[in-house]
């Protein structure tokens, strides 16, 4: 998905307001992510240039730390846990079920709005298997649960953004 890229004027200003005193690579990109829902490319020369780094070793972060987005994130996006406790309670098929009625492919960044992530223990091992649907997390999830909560987090983001356009 492509979005408005930032001008050079405006990534400045975004690493001027978060490149504060003390404040460390890390603790930027987070700030920058929480308040942009990614990082944009724009920002990685000067934020490089803020920290005294090259602009590949804020770039190698960046795509090192699987958290942080170069890209807005999809209007939804589902989190399946793929680890132990929930792989043997049927994450598995659960995946094949969850591609197949999305028509996206899990890993493979987003289409059709919806975006689908493996990840590897939601903490909640006892109630496999788990996963989060826009970072509201969900236990014991069967096929129909699934479908019925995706629609309704459909439903809600298109809701929205009519009221918004
Ligand atoms: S293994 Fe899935 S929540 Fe821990």
């Amino acid at each position: 998905m492509t979005h408005p890229q930032l001008s050079d004027a405006a990534a400045e200003e975004v690493v001027r307001r978060h490149a504060v005193q003390g404040a460390t690579l890390m603790t930027i990109l987070h700030a920058i992510q929480d308040e942009a829902g990614f990082v944009p490319p724009e920002v990685v020369a000067p934020l490089a240039r803020a920290l005294s780094l090259s602009r590949a070793e804020v770039h190698g972060t960046i795509t090192y730390y699987h958290h942080f987005r170069s890209a807005p994130p999809a209007r939804v996006t589902v989190q399946l846990c793929r680890a132990e406790s929930c792989r043997s309670l049927g994450s598995e098929a659960l995946k094949d079920h969850i591609e197949g009625h999305t028509g996206c492919h899990f890993d493979s960044g987003h289409a059709e709005g919806t975006e689908l992530e493996s990840v590897y223990c939601l903490g909640q091992c006892a109630l496999s298997p788990n996963m989060t649907i826009n970072g509201e997390l969900h236990a014991k999830v069967t096929p129909q649960k699934f479908a019925r909560l995706y629609n309704a987090a459909s439903a809600k983001v298109n809701a929205d953004s009519e009221v918004t356009a």
